[in-house]
């Protein structure tokens, strides 16, 4: 070892040992501190004591504070958006023809995709997105297909629209959906309809 990298280890070790010493004081203050009734607490007071739930606007001018009804109607429009031309009445690509109804959409089974057990996948577990074939089957950018002739190409849900597909299934379908929602206006629940 030369004399010259000897003595940058020597600067390397006081830099490190400094550092160190640096890290240690905010603890050795805070712990003599003892209270928690100062310092950067004190910030914690500054916060608003009501926590009652701000309401979600609606895009029908109305406001609700139960996140569940905006998740489903926000689900619904992106169904009615990038799913409905193929699979609500009249059309029935894959023979499936009832994205718009939560009650079969909850229940069915897909005609071609098997679980692990070799069963046929549920299309929607509620509960279990990750589970759900029309989940996968949409954030594996499998639906809606890019190209589908003779139809026009389809856009492609955004993130944000994955993240509202997963949070109803996950949170707001089926018997976790509250009996007093009533979000069933403007589509049919046997059968489907895409016109809203
Ligand atoms: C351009 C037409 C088109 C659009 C739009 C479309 N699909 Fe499909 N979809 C198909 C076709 C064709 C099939 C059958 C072939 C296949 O399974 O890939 C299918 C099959 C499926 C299946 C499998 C059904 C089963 O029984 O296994 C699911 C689930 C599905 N689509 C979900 C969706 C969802 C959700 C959307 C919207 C995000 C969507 N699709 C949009 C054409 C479309």
């Amino acid at each position: 070892m030369t004399r010259h990298s000897r003595a940058r280890g020597l600067t390397a070790l006081l830099v490190c040992a400094s550092a160190i010493a640096a890290c240690f004081q905010p603890l050795d203050r805070g712990a003599a501190r003892g209270s928690s009734t100062e310092g950067a607490s004190s910030q914690v007071t500054d916060t608003p004591t009501d926590f009652a739930t701000p309401p979600i606007d609606l895009d029908d001018g109305g406001t609700t504070k139960d996140p569940c009804i905006r998740t489903r109607q926000r689900s619904l429009a992106i169904r009615q958006m990038y799913c409905a031309s193929c699979h609500a009445p009249p059309a029935k690509f894959g023979g499936f023809d009832f994205v718009l109804d939560d009650a079969r959409l909850a229940s069915a089974v897909s005609s071609t995709s098997l679980d692990d057990a070799g069963k046929p996948m549920r299309l929607i577990i509620p509960g279990k997105p990750s589970e759900s074939n029309f989940y996968q089957r949409v954030i594996q950018g499998q639906m809606p297909p890019a190209v589908a002739p003779p139809l026009p190409p389809t856009p492609t849900p955004t993130v944000s629209e994955f993240s509202e597909l997963h949070e109803w299934i996950a949170n707001c379908l089926g018997e976790k959906t509250s009996p007093t929602v009533n979000l069933d206006a403007g589509f049919a629940r046997d059968g489907g309809d895409a016109s809203p």
